[in-house]
């Protein structure tokens, strides 16, 4: 089989290897590769900033953002060749810990857990791969063209999730959400926001091309401003922020109004400094019981619930996200920035 990898932490050591082919272990799923979407920690991985292989190993197989199709299942698994699957991303840590032993491994405290393609396992990024059943989520047959878009949606599924249960602390009926920032997080979660038949606000840098479009056609409202002026006009009792620049992060938090939830999906780069009105910040969201939270990775409820969206969605505007599917062997060009990118992918299958 055929699979990028990198050496972690050496930066530019990707390469597409030919390594023998995967042997199914007990209870496991044997996957031919479809398509493996590219995102920023992969992006973080191949400069030498982030990833771990596994124990023993010098290269680590990449990619957690999987799509597959079984060609081999244990009898007992719920499985058959020819089913849609993706690879969950997160292994609970060995102690366990006791939220990976009640299920909630995106959770983790102690930091042991492992990831396939970033943290201690070998990823999806690969012709054929193998997955324990119990960790392979099941797609729609109509969302073969889409499916990869799946793991980022679980991320949003468990930041809607997150939302939602700080919100059930008192009463609760939102009108209103801008997602800052319009990458695939930012405008799934737009997507997730509209579902819920919110109104939905997204902010973004980009003047024109994709982005305002796919704002646009899910029936919401696309800002290209400061967010402070944003949060003013607009007055969003939610905040999902997917951009990780931290004045945006700041902006939204000193904007925020009565119970707001201000939820953090991205990530920055530490070492900048920012200045900042901490005591009117922390004054303003005492006054308002306002919660400001992180939010990183899904466990296998999100999985759930982010394939019954995406079976819910637009096809059309789901393969429009993805604006560009690179074939395997031109790897190198799925990690070059083009400036209408909104999501690119790797097709793994042979092309004809
Ligand atoms: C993935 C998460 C993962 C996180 C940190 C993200 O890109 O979507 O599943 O937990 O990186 O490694």
């Amino acid at each position: 089989m055929q699979a990028l990898t990198v050496v972690p932490e050496q930066k530019n050591s990707l390469r597409l290897d030919t390594l023998p082919d995967p042997v199914p272990g007990e209870g496991e799923l044997l996957v031919d590769g479809l398509a493996v979407g590219i995102c920023g920690t992969d992006r973080e991985i191949v400069e030498g900033l982030y990833g771990t292989p596994r124990e023993g190993r010098e290269r680590l197989v990449i990619g957690h953002e999987s799509l597959g199709r079984v060609r081999q299942a244990p009898p007992a698994s719920g499985l058959v060749p020819g089913d849609l699957v993706v690879g969950v991303v997160r292994r609970p840590d060995p102690v366990p810990c006791g939220a990976c032993a009640h299920g909630w491994f995106d959770m983790c405290r102690n930091g042991r857990f492992t990831e396939r393609g970033i943290k201690g396992l070998d990823g999806y990024a690969a012709t054929s791969w193998t997955v324990e059943a119990d960790y392979a989520v099941r797609l729609d047959p109509s969302l073969e063209h889409v499916g990869v878009l799946l793991e980022p949606a679980t991320v949003v599924a468990k930041a809607w999730d997150q939302i939602e249960r700080i919100g059930a602390r008192s009463w609760f009926a939102p009108h209103s959400v801008l997602v800052t920032g319009a990458g695939p997080i930012g405008l799934l979660a737009a997507l997730l926001g509209r579902q819920r038949g919110l109104e939905v606000h997204v902010l973004d840098r980009a003047e024109s091309g994709v982005k305002p479009e796919l704002v646009r056609r899910l029936g919401a409202e696309y800002h290209h401003a400061d967010v402070e002026e944003v949060m003013t006009r607009v007055r969003p009792d939610l905040v999902i922020e997917a951009t990780g620049a931290a004045s945006v992060v700041f902006g939204a938090m000193a904007g925020m109004g009565p119970y707001g939830v201000l939820c953090l999906t991205g990530l920055s780069p530490a070492g900048r400094t920012l200045e900042v009105d901490a005591g009117y910040i922390n004054r303003d969201l005492v006054l308002d019981n306002s919660v400001v939270v992180g939010t990183v990775n899904a466990n296998l409820r999100h999985y759930a619930a982010a394939a019954a969206a995406l079976a819910e969605a637009d096809r059309g505007w789901l393969d429009a996200l993805i604006t560009r599917r690179v074939p395997l062997e031109s790897w190198e060009e799925a990690f070059e920035r083009h400036p209408d990118d909104v999501k690119t992918v790797v097709e793994l299958r042979p092309a004809g």
